[in-house]
């Protein structure tokens, strides 16, 4: 069955005990957590302070992705909060920074996500498959909510579903930007397992949106 991991950037921060108690009611079993530094993406988002006030609303599992510059500053920081999942941009790192972040949330008992962006080639993160959680394709240039899919996602997902399954790695495949019911199948079809989904989720009723997904 599809994870749904709705993406609270889309959330209405105006109304968040309402929201959060329907993502709680949902079929979601995750929740996505953008970190934006206004440097390795032009948006700011937010830091941990709203991530623990979240983690009291919710039992979800929490998906923190961290679209930063300094990710191993930060996984030191979001590992001390209670979270599950943490994925960094490969974009950002040497080959020696992505061993050592892996090492490091291990060593926390946090699962380690790695993200591409879409301009980066899905060949690139190979060699880290077998040690890593999650690998995390991005379907839009990260940096905002509410853009529009970017089907060059498909291909990577179905290269990595291939790869996965050929050597039994237990990584999960997931795909960021752009999801709706339509792009969402897309994705589903092409083996992913996690659909992270922003705008689409919030700015619809959220029960209905999410089982749409599923
Ligand atoms: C984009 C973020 C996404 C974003 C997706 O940089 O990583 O998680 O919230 O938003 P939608 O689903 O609106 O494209
Ligand atoms: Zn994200």
């Amino acid at each position: 069955m599809t994870i749904i991991a709705p993406s609270v950037l889309s959330l209405d921060y105006a109304n968040v005990n309402v929201q959060m108690e329907q993502v709680e009611q949902s079929k979601a079993k995750w929740i996505h957590f953008d970190v934006m530094d206004g440097h390795f993406v032009p948006n700011l988002s937010f830091g941990p302070d709203v991530l623990k006030g979240l983690r009291k609303l919710s039992t979800k599992i929490f998906d923190v992705h961290i679209m930063v510059s300094n990710p191993i500053y930060f996984a030191k920081v979001f590992s001390e909060l209670n979270i599950d999942y943490l994925t960094f941009h490969y974009e950002v790192c040497t080959h020696q920074e992505i061993l050592e972040i892996i090492n490091f949330l291990k060593s926390k008992q946090v699962k380690v996500g790695l993200s591409i962006k879409p301009s980066t080639k899905v060949e690139m993160i190979l060699p880290y498959l077998s040690m890593i959680d999650l690998v995390l394709v991005m379907s839009v240039e990260p940096g905002f909510g509410g853009q529009a899919f970017d089907v060059s996602a498909l291909d990577k997902i179905k290269y990595l579903r291939k790869v996965i399954d050929k050597h039994s790695y237990s990584c999960l495949i997931e795909v960021d930007g752009g999801i709706n019911a339509e792009t969402g199948k897309q994705c589903v079809d092409c083996g992913v397992d996690v659909l992270v989904a922003g705008s689409y989720i919030f700015k619809g009723n959220i029960v209905e949106r999410v089982n749409s997904l599923l």
